[in-house]
């Protein structure tokens, strides 16, 4: 089936399997900073915003999406690069399998919350899982990208 989907700001239409979730899709058309750590909606890699709302895309059915509006880290470059450096002034970057998914939740956080306490913050964060940093540098990088402060 054929689905329309305002995809990064641009219209695309999308020939998508009845049975097709929205993170093979997106690989399928080159969007390939979508990872899948889990597929079983545990791990975060996958997420990408729908609607501006992060979203897990490994558990959503691409054929459910037909006008909506969805934004991988290809959509939001000049933020994504912004944190991103800040990710590695922190020595927080490593391998950088889990960043493109961490890094979209944590600029939808930024759109979302005003002022959060580190509670909220880890709270937002807790579906973002990665295997190399221990998370101390990612959190260090997110209060210092919060507060505005950028190297
Ligand atoms: S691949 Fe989607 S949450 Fe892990
Ligand atoms: S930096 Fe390697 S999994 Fe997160």
């Amino acid at each position: 089936m054929q689905i329309d989907v305002i995809m990064n700001q641009k219209q695309l239409s999308l020939s998508v399997a009845a049975d097709e979730f929205l993170a093979d899709t997106l690989r399928r058309y080159g969007f390939l900073s979508i990872r899948k750590g889990c597929n079983t909606t545990c791990c975060g890699l996958c997420t990408v915003w729908i609607d501006d709302k992060p979203t897990l895309s490994c558990s959503v059915l691409s054929a459910r999406l037909q006008g909506k509006r969805i934004t991988t880290i290809e959509g939001v470059e000049q933020e994504a690069t912004e944190f991103a450096k800040i990710l590695a002034s922190e020595g927080a970057e490593q391998c950088g399998f889990c960043s493109p998914g961490f890094i979209m939740t944590v600029l939808a956080m930024k759109r979302e919350l005003v002022h959060p306490t580190e509670a909220e913050i880890i709270h937002y964060l807790t579906g973002n899982l990665c295997r190399c940093t221990g998370y101390l540098g990612q959190m260090r990088a997110v209060r210092t990208y919060l507060r505005g402060m950028h190297p």
